[in-house]
């Protein structure tokens, strides 16, 4: 069977055929490459944002939707993915579906400059400084009082992080640095 043909079916019986045809298309270029934060350091993002059940995350550029996945099943907030790269937005509807998490976890096929994020409680990142310059007016606007931002490895130029934690090691000897935001 015809390989775009085979992904179209494939779609239709996960339920993602309606999102991945109506999907937004973007005039942005991509803001970041695809490089996934490691597992461990997702989880210590999110318990840095102290994230709860009660919590609405939003992760700018899901990826894999690993940040999505984790905030869902561990910590059991609602959380929604936003990214741009249709396979990545297919692999992690997929996970969603397959870990039986869609009531809480979703990813929008979209552009991150064009999205809402007026129902965000957390907002996670992981992107460039250049992005976080695009990004940051959008947030200043949308977010609501109290919000908790956290940055993995790029800060936001002009905001004053709550907490600043420093990870040594990833368990593959790489290190990395986050930065808790909370909008006044
Ligand atoms: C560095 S990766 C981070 C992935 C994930 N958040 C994580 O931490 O594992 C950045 C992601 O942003 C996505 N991206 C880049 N520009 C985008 C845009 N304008 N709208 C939505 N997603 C975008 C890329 O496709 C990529 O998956």
């Amino acid at each position: 069977m015809h390989f775009l043909r085979r992904t179209v079916l494939a779609a239709a019986t996960l339920g993602l055929a309606g999102n991945a045809l109506v999907a937004q298309e973007s005039p942005t270029p991509k803001l970041a490459p695809y490089f996934p934060t490691p597992i461990s350091v997702v989880e210590k993002m999110l318990t840095l944002a102290k994230v709860k059940p009660s919590d609405t995350v939003y992760d700018l550029g899901s990826g894999d939707g690993r940040i999505v996945l984790m905030a869902a099943e561990k910590f059991g907030a609602k959380a929604v993915g936003v990214e741009y790269d249709m396979p990545l937005v297919i692999q992690s509807r997929m996970a969603i579906k397959r870990k039986k998490l869609d009531s809480k976890a979703s990813i929008i096929h979209g552009d991150m400059l064009l999205q809402d994020y007026s129902p965000a409680s957390v907002v996670t990142v992981y992107l460039l400084p250049t992005s976080n310059d695009r990004m940051r007016p959008i947030l200043e606007k949308q977010l609501k009082p109290g919000t908790r931002i956290v940055c993995h490895d790029f800060e936001f130029s002009g905001w004053t992080p709550a907490e600043t934690v420093t990870i040594e090691d990833d368990g593959e000897g790489r290190s990395h640095t986050l930065f808790l935001y909370i909008r006044k």
